[in-house]
């Protein structure tokens, strides 16, 4: 019987996880708290711990696992950037969901620009109050437009697709192109030329507040800023200030970069707000979602069935193609040849 500690749990999470694990030799433990240096402890006891988007997994956490036994974590996201991989190299492996549903991220991306452009979010309120007034809610054809799309992977090229199918041009940035139909171009091209720019690129060191206040000086007037990737590749103060003066004029965000103990609880009784947030949630040209992009049922049960084929795996011994480490994102690493990372 394989035990696994399952941290920051959701009854989604569960409805999926049961049905996939009922048909392994594993146990889960529930926990609703996220894993933390303070939490980490009560995995003691577990072969293998389960971990989401804001859960911390730095040398501490990795330390206290290493030394209750722990020697997997399955990531049930396909994003890595809040694990120190240096700290857990050879002391424990760590396998992810690289790919659960692109279409997922993809279409949420849209519907948010489609929203915030239409003024869906307003036209909802606005009807229910009996108010048929059309005042303020003028939007732009998507047709002819142009979409800069950052990060041509696998979500980035269904939002090309998608966004082909409304008669939009489409210029990309990728440090590594990978599509033939697209044009690509520099990231300060994408900056000038585009009235709709979309990120679906991974965060990185290198990349952190990607947008900041010199890309958005040389952005279009009006241009319209879509992040559905990470919170930290855009700059919130540099934003804010875009957002003020005009220079941007639409955010949707399923991301925010300090939503780390925000994001999937209900904060509405908390009157200490994170003042950044409050402001972009104030401004009628913004719509934030909680960082739900992911949240289709195919996604879910996706995620839950390549979770458990890891941890399976990793405990059969086999060869585990979903491992990562610091040296697989160098291509530095060895797992072709010996079947996991160390
Ligand atoms: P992917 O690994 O298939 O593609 C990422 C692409 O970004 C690659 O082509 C890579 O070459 C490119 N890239 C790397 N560094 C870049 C940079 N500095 N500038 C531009 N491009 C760069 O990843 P996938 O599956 O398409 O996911 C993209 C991102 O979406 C993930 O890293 C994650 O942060 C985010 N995500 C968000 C979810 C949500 O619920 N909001 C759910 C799943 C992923």
């Amino acid at each position: 019987m394989i035990n696994i500690a399952f941290f920051d749990t959701k009854p989604y999470d569960k409805i999926w996880f049961d049905k996939c694990s009922e048909k392994h030799d594993m146990k889960i433990k529930y926990y609703e708290s996220k894993l933390t240096p303070d939490t980490a402890v009560m995995a003691k006891g577990s072969d293998a711990v389960c971990a989401f988007v804001n859960d911390t997994i730095d040398k501490e956490v990795i330390d206290t696992l290493y030394n209750d036994g722990i020697r997997f974590i399955a990531m049930r996201c396909a994003g890595y950037n809040n694990i120190d991989f240096s700290a857990a190299y050879g002391k424990i492996h760590i396998a992810r969901v690289p790919a659960y549903s692109p279409y997922a991220v993809a279409e949420h991306g849209i519907g948010m620009l489609l929203c915030l452009n239409r003024k869906l979010h307003k036209a909802y309120i606005r009807t229910r109050d009996f108010n048929f007034s059309l005042s303020g809610m003028t939007g732009f054809d998507l047709y002819g437009k142009t979409v800069g799309i950052v990060g041509t992977g696998k979500i980035g090229r269904v939002f090309a697709d998608i966004c082909r199918g409304f008669g939009m041009k489409i210029i990309a940035y990728d440090p590594y192109p990978s599509d033939e139909s697209l044009e690509y171009v520099s990231f300060d091209e994408i900056c000038k030329r585009a009235d709709i720019i979309s990120l679906h690129c991974p965060l990185t060191k290198e990349n952190k507040h990607l947008i900041n206040e010199d890309a958005i000086s040389q952005m279009k007037d009006s241009v319209c800023i879509i992040n559905t990737s990470r919170g930290a590749l855009i700059d919130s103060d540099a934003l804010i200030d875009g957002l003020k003066s005009g220079k941007i004029g639409n955010a949707a965000l399923d991301v925010y970069e300090e939503e780390g103990d925000l994001f999937f609880e209900d904060m509405s009784a908390v009157t200490d707000r994170d003042e950044k947030l409050a402001m972009l949630l104030s401004m009628p040209n913004v719509i934030i979602t909680s960082h739900q992009a992911f949240l289709t049922n195919e996604a879910l049960e996706n995620i839950a069935d390549v979770t458990i084929e890891n941890v399976q795996r990793f405990f059969d011994g086999k060869e585990l193609e979903n491992e990562i480490c610091y040296k697989c994102l160098k291509n530095e690493c060895d797992k072709k040849k010996n079947g996991k990372c160390f």
